[in-house]
Parts: structure tokens; C-alpha cells; sequence
């Protein structure tokens, strides 16, 4: 059966005590009242290994929001899925349209980068969207299937272990969420691409989460549709109570 999920990105916000300091808050908000959904929270790499051991892993998950697409070696300044995995961490978000669109990742960049996560026994998030001229042209389903084919070279088994997120670029951190009905339309269609590739069960069993500008006031209606396992959440995963907030969308 698939997972509801609520993903936290932080992208490249708070230092590290800020960082420790939120997942400390946010793990004791969630063991005094305990989420109907699995969470998680992606952070900087530099605060992965703090923050790993003072979350409850019960309660919350820990990802990265990227990793590198080689093994090891030379690549200076570059982090390797292993060393992600060897922080405790469990998740890391791959092909974020910000990594797409101002570090030039490519599908062939971020298949490499899935393959080594799942080889390092990590949950990608793989994020998939559309930007704004591609929705007012009615692209956004041919965009999101020319992204799929990153993961659509996995054997079924491994893409039983993907989690993927549609975020339409033009609702990210500009507060212009997509209307329940438009999520639900794309994620169904996200689904269809993944039966004709997989087999129903296959589909059936994927998570595939909604973000984009997703706060405690829409995402009950957002997560109410059937095709919308939770979300992927930016600016609003930076305090505990708008994060917390969402996560109670699923009470
Ligand atoms: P947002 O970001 O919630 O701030 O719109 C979502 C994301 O980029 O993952």
C-alpha cells in the first residue's frame, strides 16, 4: 500500500544550530502528538549527522537534498550518496527544479544520481514540474513524462522504492498554489505513465506527493485527492507550526 508522506525541504536555510534547533522542536511537537503520516525532513548535508540521532526515527525520517552522480573520488566539493547514507540519513531529494535550473541537472545526470542513491539503500524523492510557459501552453504532461525517463530505466522493483513529487514550478515559494483539481489531474496522469511502464500494482503502490506553495490552510484539500500522497514542502517546513500544521492535514 502506498505511503502518505510529508517531506520537509529546507533548501539552503539555517545555520546549524538553527537547523538542530528545529528538529529538536519539531520532534518533540511530534511525539507529544503523533503524525497519521510518515515525515520528513530534508536538510543541508552539513546538519544530516546532527540531526540524525536526535530525531525520534520512528516519528521522523532524514534526507539530504541532493547527492552526487559519481561514486567517489575527485570531485571537489561534491557528496556522495554513500556518505549521505552513512549519516543516518534515509532519503534524499533528487532533480529539484531549483538543482535542474541553476545547476544544469540533466536526465541523464539525475539517473545516475537515483541509481547511486538506491544503490546506498537511500528513498529518492524524485521531483518533477513544469514551469509556467510549459502549463500556459498545456505541456505539463509531456514535460513530466520526458522527466520520468530518469527513473523509467529502473526495474520495477527499484521504482517500488522511489517516492516522487510533482511540483509545478510556477507554485514553488511564490504562493501560487495549484488547485486541488490541477494537482489531482497531473498526479493521475503521473500514475497512468507509471501503469503503462509498470503494471497497475506498480502504480498503485507509488507516493507521489504535491508541492509548491503548500500550507496549512490548503493542504487538506490538496491531500483529500486520491491521486495526492501528501507533500513536498519549502517555506513552510521552516516552522514547526506551519510544518506540523500540514502534517495534520492527514488527522
Ligand atoms: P515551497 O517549496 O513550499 O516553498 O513552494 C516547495 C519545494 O520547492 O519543494
Amino acid at each position: 500500500m502506498r505511503k502518505n508522506i510529508v517531506a520537509g525541504n529546507w533548501k539552503m536555510n539555517k545555520n546549524l544550530q538553527e537547523g538542530i534547533a528545529l528538529a529538536k522542536e519539531l520532534n518533540e511537537a511530534l511525539i507529544a502528538d503523533k503524525p497519521n503520516c510518515d515525515v520528513v525532513i530534508c536538510t543541508p548535508f552539513i546538519h544530516l549527522a546532527s540531526v540524525t540521532p536526535i530525531v525520534d526515527s520512528a516519528i521522523i525520517g532524514v534526507g539530504a537534498e541532493n547527492c552526487a552522480d559519481k561514486v567517489s573520488g575527485a570531485y571537489t566539493g561534491e557528496v556522495s550518496a554513500e556518505m549521505v547514507a552513512s549519516t543516518g540519513a534515509q532519503y534524499v531529494i533528487l532533480g529539484h527544479s531549483e538543482r535542474r535550473s541553476y545547476y544544469g541537472e540533466t536526465v541523464e545526470i539525475l539517473e545516475e544520481k537515483v541509481k547511486l542513491a538506491l544503490a546506498n539503500n537511500l528513498t529518492p524523492i524524485f521531483c518533477i514540474g513544469e514551469v509556467l510557459e510549459e502549463r500556459q501552453a498545456e505541456k505539463q504532461n509531456e514535460v513530466v513524462a520526458a522527466q520520468l525517463a530518469s527513473v523509467f530505466t529502473l526495474s520495477a522493483e527499484d521504482f517500488g522504492k522511489i517516492v516522487l513529487a510533482y511540483e509545478p514550478v510556477w507554485a514553488i515559494g511564490t504562493g501560487l498554489t495549484a488547485t486541488p483539481e490541477q494537482a489531482q489531474d497531473i498526479h493521475a496522469y503521473i500514475r497512468s505513465l507509471i501503469a503503462e511502464k509498470y503494471g497497475q500494482e506498480v502504480a498503485d503502490n507509488c507516493s507521489i506527493l504535491y508541492g509548491g506553495s503548500c500550507k496549512p490552510s490548503n493542504a487538506k484539500e490538496l491531500f483529500a485527492k486520491p491521486d495526492v500522497d501528501g507533500g513536498l514542502i519549502g517555506g513552510a517546513a521552516l516552522k514547526v507550526s506551519d510544518f506540523k500544521g500540514i502534517i495534520d492535514a492527514f488527522k
